[in-house]
């Protein structure tokens, strides 16, 4: 590679899950202490970095074709920006991906990614790296304080899997679980606060399974942690997400009835409806235990919108085993949820599974979870209207003079009139779409 100047502008783009775009800000404000800016809207950067995810084939092949994208407008234009590989493509691929697009210069896992600067000089000179260590937690106390926020904001309280189902890479890209300590995490929040956040959603992979000693040397899990933020003065709301349903535990169940600013949605993700595929898929749970754990958590917070992840044609996933995911939905009525189509991801168990399921089986199946799921997130949102709730304010609308932000139970809602991005306002719920609502402000804005 043939040295370049120092990059002056950078973009990250974000792909996957929550972490990743928490792990994306904080890379972001990285390269804001080196001096480099976010590159307007329109214009190209010097600095790309993707920062990517590996979950599903799909989203894994998305890397190749951006770089080849980037490297060719950038050809285009007789400048080619450095390109930074980060994610988790980058630590399953690494190596594969330095091979396959010369056009790279950085790899950097998520475990990582402190050192990007480091990588950058390097990459400056003309010389390619790459780091896929997992150093346990180093990051975190590498990393600059943080200093943008939005005013609904992401804050990792832990990373990693040690679950490891059969179909998932997380815990070969993400490594194993580990808690970030009870105090960075509330200095962290509170240094979220002052910068504008009113919202803070607590991240991990598995968010439960967090725990720590707290100020008074006590052991604390998640609950405990949620209701000493509750405490943290200019925070008005709460979530945490993913959680696994191995690790929800009375406390927890408990302080959605004890704790109001911790908002009324659970993700809670179950993947099938049949406890033959749960046990292949290596899930800890069966149907009926999903489903009475749930009945817990409505009866401690009544009015849980309940959120769930799906896949359908996991190897041998037979027709009858697929209608009892269908009638576990039909049971759980959620709010909202997300489904896919399996996808062998390589190194998993289940990927070379006997009884592998056709494309066109599991597009069918797909087309009718999702006919299922959507008819129960109209519903939901159908049932809200007429309710006044609490919005916070997070962006401006596609219309002038018109806001959008999300209501205690996670839906988009859309209104017009006196209102700044990160208010928290009054809002009658008027009409429901499939994914939003439109509300009328109420006259009394509270802040
Ligand atoms: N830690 C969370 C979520 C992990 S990834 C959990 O345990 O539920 C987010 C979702 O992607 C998963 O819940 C699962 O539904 C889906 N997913 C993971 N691996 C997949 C694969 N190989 N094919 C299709 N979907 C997958
Ligand atoms: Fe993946 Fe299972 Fe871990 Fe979730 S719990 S990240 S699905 S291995
Ligand atoms: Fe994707 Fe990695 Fe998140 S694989 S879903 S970015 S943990």
């Amino acid at each position: 590679m043939k040295p370049t100047n120092s990059p002056k502008t950078y973009r990250v783009k974000s792909f996957g899950c929550q972490m990743n775009v928490y792990d994306g800000e904080r890379m972001a404000e990285m390269l804001g202490e080196q001096g480099i800016v976010p590159a307007p809207e329109g214009e190209d950067a010097d600095l790309v970095v993707l920062n990517t995810c590996h979950i599903r084939e799909k989203a894994a092949e998305k890397v190749y074709s951006d770089i080849g994208r980037i490297s060719k407008a950038g050809a285009e234009a007789g400048k080619q920006p450095l390109i930074a590989v980060a994610g988790c493509v980058a630590q399953a691929e690494g190596e594969e991906i330095m091979k396959r697009s010369p056009a790279v210069s950085m790899v950097v896992g998520p475990q990582a990614y402190h050192r990007l600067p480091e990588m950058l000089d390097k990459a400056v000179k003309g010389e390619r790296a790459t780091d896929t260590d997992m150093p346990a937690i180093a990051k975190f106390a590498a990393l600059p304080e943080r200093r943008r926020t939005n005013p609904a904001s992401f804050l990792t309280i832990q990373e990693g899997c040690d679950k490891f189902c059969t179909y998932c890479v997380v815990p070969y890209t993400r490594g194993a679980e580990i808690s970030r300590p009870y105090s960075d995490l509330v200095i962290e929040a509170k240094k979220l606060v002052d910068a504008g956040a009113k919202e803070i959603t607590l991240l991990g992979q598995n968010v439960s399974a967090w725990s720590g000693e707290n100020d008074k040397g006590h052991k604390v899990g998640l609950a405990g942690l949620i209701r000493d933020l509750a405490k943290v003065e200019g925070l008005a709301r709460i979530r945490y997400t993913t959680s696994h349903p191995a690790d929800m535990d009375d406390d927890l169940i408990a302080a959605h009835g004890d704790t109001p600013k911790l908002m009324p949605f659970l993700h809670l993700p179950v993947q099938a409806g049949s406890d033959r595929v749960l046990k292949a898929m290596n899930r800890s749970h069966t149907a009926e235990s999903y489903l009475r754990l749930l009945e817990r958590f409505r009866a401690a917070r009544a009015d849980l919108a309940l959120s769930g992840d799906f896949i359908v044609g996991f190897p041998g996933e037979s027709d009858a085993e697929f209608e009892e995911t269908l009638a576990l939905v039909d049971e759980v009525e959620y709010a909202q949820a997300f489904s896919f189509k399996y996808s062998p991801r390589p190194g998993t168990p289940a990927a070379t599974m006997d009884d592998q399921i056709a494309r066109e089986v599991m597009d069918e199946r797909l087309q009718r979870l999702q006919a299922a799921l959507n008819r129960d997130q109209m519903a939901f949102n159908h049932a809200s209207v007429g309710k006044t709730c609490e919005v916070l304010v997070e962006r401006k609308g596609k219309h002038p003079g018109q806001w959008l932000g999300k209501s205690p139970w996670l839906q988009s809602v859309w209104f017009e009139g006196d209102a700044a991005i990160g208010d928290l306002v009054q809002v009658e719920l008027v009409e429901a779409g499939p994914n939003s609502l439109a509300g009328k402000l109420c006259e009394m804005a509270v802040v």
